[in-house]
């Protein structure tokens, strides 16, 4: 049966079948949001990329769309973005009475040794796409140059794209006021992370936490390999941008990662969510190091939950703040509120949202233990005395695993008195957002069998009332 296989996660969006990259479109219009995806139909392996679809109401329950864009003439259809074009900027939306809008998509169309940008349009909320007659609308004659992120940059009425000249770790902007015609504003980089290709780029106004109002912007970079945990991983630049240049608040050097476990990749933002509801983002959960070995085998590859975006003023400097968003609590098995985890193991559902909280006293790694009746297990703890977050997966596959799994990843906090952890479990995926969303680590898991025991480990037992573990139902 779909979506009850032992490692399927059944709060995440994963494909029923074949493989998945890069969250691609994200866009909500006339009360849906779309999710498009890098997706193989004819493959449980990378290749044919085209675009996968799927539309949610409320973020949590998707609905299967069939291929949006296909590969085409050997040229398959790479990352990019999507926006409504409310006003009919681009002349391209047939004028149905007042409603003068249609989605546009922009992607890069990757083949005959070149990489370009190009648009298609949807009139009919996303279920059926033409490609534009003038493509490319970008092209630079380059082999490494993709992945468009598109918004309105509302202070200076025009279109700006976000790209990356991926082997020079470059990101190129670019304007228009059509999204036909597009002219060069500015280059930034390289600078941070340059140990991989620079992918996925985006740039979003994000709002400052406790400061009504008051907004910085993040650019956001994927690089492959160079990430934090090896293989792929994604970074972000804090500053301000004019509409035509991004201008970082740090030396060239810094590097600021946006999840510090080892799947967590090719971030987009929403395009056109309601005043106040983002921004929002959703990220791929796999690392390039193993996505084609994952042992999913008819399907591969999961989407992250939804996560607004909030920056974090610290003694420290900026922080980029990641919280799961939307109505979880909307999935809860009504009689797990009532859980609370002591010392000695629980039962553990296949899908759980669990919070706990360690203090600085609490010296050792202390945290959970999930585990199986085969003995393998996932630590997910803080030690104190090193002011870290730790995911331990070395014991939780028995047999062959893929290059790159069988790790313990780390992630730093900053000084604390305590530390509250949320762990989102679905499986095979694990969320972890220590420090309401500060520090962040998510990490693929396959166990040969379920994970069905959970149980605290560290010295101390936990207050009464600190540990709660909520039972999710399926969304699928
Ligand atoms: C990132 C990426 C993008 C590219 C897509 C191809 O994971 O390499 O740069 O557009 O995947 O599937």
């Amino acid at each position: 049966e779909p979506y009850r296989e032992p490692l399927r996660p059944r709060i995440h969006f994963t494909p029923l079948r074949n493989f998945m990259n890069d969250p691609n479109g994200l866009v909500f219009y006339k009360g849906e949001y779309h999710l498009f995806y890098q997706y193989n139909p004819q493959g449980t392996t990378w290749g044919h990329m085209s675009w996968g679809h799927a539309v949610s109401r409320d973020l949590l329950h998707w609905e299967h769309l069939p291929l949006a864009l296909a590969e085409e003439g050997g040229v398959m259809i790479f990352s990019g973005s999507a926006v409504v074009d409310h006003a009919n900027t681009s002349g391209l939306c047939r004028v149905q009475g007042n409603d003068r809008s249609c989605l546009v998509a922009i992607y890069t169309g990757h083949g005959l040794g070149k990489q370009t940008q190009n648009l298609a349009v949807s009139q009919d909320r996303g279920r059926t796409w033409m490609k534009f007659a003038g493509n490319p609308v970008l092209d630079l004659g380059l082999k490494d140059f993709r992945d468009p992120k598109v918004f309105w940059h509302a202070a200076t009425r025009r279109w700006v794209m976000v790209t990356v000249l991926a082997d020079q770790r470059k990101v190129r902007f670019f304007g228009s006021t059509n999204l036909t015609a597009w002219a060069p504003l500015s280059d930034f980089g390289p600078a941070g992370a340059t140990g991989g290709v620079w992918e996925c780029p985006d740039l979003i106004e994000v709002p400052v936490e406790n400061e009504p109002a008051r907004t910085r912007w993040i650019l956001d970079v994927d690089l492959n390999p160079g990430g934090p945990q090896g293989g792929s991983g994604g970074q972000y630049f804090v500053g301000t941008f004019d509409g035509t240049r991004f201008v970082s608040d740090d030396g060239v050097d810094r590097v600021r990662w946006v999840d510090h476990g080892k799947d967590f990749y090719a971030t987009i933002s929403f395009s056109d969510l309601p005043a106040g509801r983002g921004p929002i983002w959703m990220g791929w959960i796999s690392n390039w190091q193993y996505a084609n070995e994952e042992p999913t085998e008819t399907w591969r590859g999961a989407q992250s939950l939804p996560r607004k975006l909030s920056l974090r003023r610290t003694a420290e400097g900026w922080r980029l703040v990641q919280q799961p968003t939307g109505g979880l609590s909307g999935l809860m098995e009504p009689e797990s509120a009532r859980h609370q985890m002591l010392k000695d193991a629980l039962p553990l559902p296949p899908s759980a949202d669990i919070t706990f909280v360690v203090t600085a006293a609490d010296q050792a790694e202390t945290g959970l233990r999930l585990s199986n009746q085969t003995g393998e297990e996932v630590l997910i703890a803080v030690s104190a005395d090193r002011r870290e977050l730790s995911v331990d997966r070395q014991r939780s596959r028995n047999g062959p695993v893929p290059n790159g799994y069988a790790e313990r990843h780390v992630g730093p906090l900053r000084p604390f008195a305590q530390v509250p952890v949320r762990v989102i479990f679905d499986g095979s995926v694990i969320e972890v957002f220590a420090n309401e969303g500060e520090t962040v680590m998510t990490e693929r898991v396959y166990p040969t069998q379920p994970f069905t025991r959970i149980e605290w480990i560290g010295g101390r037992r936990p207050a009464s009332g600190s540990t709660r573990l909520m039972a999710l139902r399926s969304a699928w």
